[in-house]
Order: C-alpha cells, then structure tokens, then sequence
C-alpha cells in the first residue's frame, strides 16, 4: 500500500473502512495527541471537550489543580456527560438517567441507589474512563491510551526542538489564547490534511495564487521569492513530522522590522526586542531560524503561523468522523509578552488570509482536499496510486545544499519543493497501522 521506494501511496488508504479501523486503534489509541493548551483551564473546575480519533474527550482540572482528561461518556449507558464545549463546573451530570461524576472521574451521585439497585452498586468502580498518559509540553497538553509504550518525549522525537524554539517560546512569555474555538468541517479525510501541512510548501504558489493575484502577498519576494541559502526548507523530523517554510538568517527580521513600522512604534520596539531574545536562545546554534509556514505533529497537530514577532500561532486537532470526513478544530494564540497592536493585527491577518473558516488559504485548500479524497473512493480512480516521489533520487543530496544555511538544525533539510516529509509521515503511518510497530522502549 505505501511503496516507500519509489513514494506511491495506494488511495484506498484515504476512503477504506477496515484501513480506518485499523487507524483508530493503531494510531489514535496508541500515539500521543494533542488535546489543549494549559490556558483553556487555568482555574479548578475548568473543563473544554477535545477529542482521541473519534471519541469525545473531557479536559478539566480538578479542585486541586491537577488536570485530567477522560472519555466523555456515561458508565451507565454511554450517553456524553458533558455536553458544553468549555465552562465550569463542580460536577458532570449525564442527561440520560442523572449518574454524576466529580472533576476527578469519580462516580458520586446514582439517583434512586438504595431503591433501584439496593446499594449493590461499586461505585468506586463506575467512575469515568481516563487518559492514563496525560503529559504537558511547554503548556501543549498531550494525551495517550498507551503511555507505556513510549514516553512523550521519545514520541516528539526531533519536533522537540522545533516545539522549543519555533512555537512555544517560554521566553516570549508563553503562547496565550487570543481566541476560543473555531472549527469547520471538511468532507476529506484526515491524512490529506496532514501531509499537507507535514510538508508541502509545492501547492502554495499555485493553490493559493488568489492572494498574490489580489497583490496580499508579493511572490517574488522574501519567504515567498524563490530557493535561496537561508530557505524556505522542508525538514523532516523522526519519527514521522514535519516543519516546513522554515527561514534561517536575519532576512525574516529585517521585514518584520520594516513591516512593524506601519504599526507605529510600540511594535517596532517589540521586533527589536524580541529579536534578541531570539539570539540568545540560539546562541549555540550556528543557523537562526528565525520564521516557518507549516508544521505537523504525527498524526493530527498541525501548528501555523510563521513563528516571527508579527504573526500569531494556530494550533489545530484534526478530527476523524470516518474516513470520508474531518472535523478541523483551531486555536489562536500570541506570545504573551507581544504588544496589543500586534495581537490584534496578528489576529485580523489570520482572519483575512490564513487558515481559519473565513481566511482565504482554509478555503482553498478545503476544495482541493475534498476532490482529492472523492477520487480515492471511485471504483476505477482508487486503482492508481498517489505519486509522492517528487526527486526521491536527490533526496539528502539535493544539488546547492552545501550552501545551505542549516548548521544546528535537527532533521533532514530539505528545499522548498520536495515530498520527502510525506514519505516520512506514510512511512511512519504504515509501521503503525499495517505493521503493527510501535518505536520506543517495550518493543
Ligand atoms: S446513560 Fe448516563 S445515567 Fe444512564
Ligand atoms: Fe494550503
């Protein structure tokens, strides 16, 4: 099904209901997700539904300000016990026949217990179902039905430094929520998301030309202006993610610096600043990356935003509802430290052009990801495979890499236009799901 030699994926893979299952069990009750940011429940009783896969999950903190996630369904007889999408609460009261459960799982309230089941019922052993491996990252929340398998950090693997460096910046004061949910749905399957935003920098140009048609972006310039020594490059990251967009040297802060002085000089300041907190991080490290477009966290984080001083961070859950359909889920977030002006700014850019419900680039991409996924399910179409080998011949020895500005980085570089992130991401999806393999300890 995946012809990792040659990067042809068989389309089955995209509309298979078996295939699907087996997902399901082998990656989404198995690999690490992610399920929130520390910030959506930063008080005792605070709780926001996520969810594993297809099943519907609670995140709350308890009234000791521990945090837990569990299966948002009833011991009883399966109905959700929470129906909100965030709040407060003290209890989780199912809506069927009133069990309730306190913040930490417990069963504490079964109506009628001495007349309907004559105190018979343990319910010390009815509580909630929970996450058993729930582990913060930099404020990312993430969650396992399989910690025992490999540890958290063993499964971010390379992504950690670019979590570290890229998206969390604990000296930009943390990232903090500029918005709550916003989601949408796409009539496409999960992967197709995923490998696009695990690496492929190859349909920008093209799917999203409307914005450099309606003169929003420049095409010949900076980030956007062609192969150069400081980028943009497409690396990919074991065991199976990928960051890509990813802008070394000062070219991305000296536009930002030009591009902040039409903001006025609070953010002018902060670009500066921000700045040198960029080069004190990195002052071990001989290449400054200093922006990037896209990323993926296998299977289903993608994080967007540049990672410049300029631009927010949206986080997304990718959510599988059967193989035909994905439930996109997005959070918007600043650095803390960022000036108003910039927050706002930020947020309205994203509006206008980025991936959000309403920006130009979710849109076009919906329509290429929903036509993409109908022709892997036609009966004579699903026989062709996907081509992903674009220059799988040069890969690791692309021609001008030796002057490549990328000393320090973890990953496989890569330029701008390679599939080669892809081809990690199914590789790593087939020694799950058709292999039956997991990496770390306990294998
Ligand atoms: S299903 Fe929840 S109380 Fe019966
Ligand atoms: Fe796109």
């Amino acid at each position: 099904m995946i012809d990792t030699a040659r990067g042809f994926v068989d389309r089955r893979i995209y509309s298979d209901e078996e295939i699907h299952a087996l997902e399901m069990e082998r990656i989404f009750a198995r690999c690490w997700l992610f399920l929130g940011h520390e910030s959506q429940i930063p008080n005792p009783g605070d709780f926001v539904t996520s969810r594993m896969g297809e099943d519907a999950i609670i995140l709350c903190r308890d009234s000791n300000g521990k945090v837990h996630a569990f299966l948002n369904t009833c011991r009883h007889r399966g109905n959700a016990v929470c129906l909100f999408d965030r709040g407060n609460t003290r209890t989780f009261t199912c809506s069927y026949h009133g069990w309730s459960y306190d913040l930490e799982g417990k069963l504490t309230g079964v109506p009628f217990l001495t007349e309907a089941y004559y105190d018979q019922l343990d319910k010390n052993a009815w509580g909630l179902i929970e996450v058993p491996g729930l582990q913060t990252y930099g404020g990312l929340i993430f969650g396992s039905w399989d910690p025992a398998s490999w540890t958290l950090e063993e499964y971010l693997g390379e992504m950690r430094w670019y979590l570290d460096n890229m998206l969390v910046a604990e000296d930009m004061g943390g990232l903090v929520p500029y918005t709550s949910r916003q989601g949408y749905t796409v009539h496409c399957n999960w992967k197709i998301i995923a490998e696009n935003n695990v690496g492929d920098h190859y349909h920008t140009l093209h799917t999203h030309g409307s914005l450099y048609k309606l003169g929003l972006r420049d095409r010949k310039t900076g980030f956007e202006g062609g192969q150069s020594p400081n980028g943009p490059f497409e690396i990919s990251l074991a065991p199976g993610h990928g960051i890509g967009g990813v802008e070394t040297g000062p070219g991305g802060y000296e536009r930002e610096l030009k591009a902040a002085e039409a903001l006025g000089p609070e953010a002018v300041d902060w670009v500066r600043e921000r700045y040198q907190r960029v080069l004190k991080r990195l002052k071990g490290v001989r290449a400054k990356p200093y922006s990037y477009s896209h990323a993926n966290v296998f299977p289903n984080f993608p994080f967007f935003g540049r990672g410049g001083a300029l631009n927010g961070r949206t986080l997304f859950i990718l959510c599988p509802v059967g193989p035909l359909q994905t439930d996109v889920w997005q959070w918007f977030y600043v650095e803390r430290d960022a000036p108003e002006i910039i927050k706002q700014k930020s947020w309205e850019n994203l509006g206008r052009e980025g991936h959000l419900g309403s920006g130009l680039f979710a849109q076009d991409d919906a329509e290429n990801f929903e036509r993409v996924t109908e022709s892997t399910r036609t009966t004579v179409a699903r026989r062709y495979p996907f081509h992903l080998g674009m220059a799988i011949d040069v890969e690791g020895k692309w021609p001008g890499q030796e002057t490549w500005d990328v000393e320090g980085l973890p990953g496989v570089i890569g330029p701008r236009f390679t599939e080669h992130s892809q081809r990690r991401f199914y590789q790593f999806w087939a020694q799950l799901v058709l292999d039956d393999q997991r990496i770390g300890h306990g294998d």
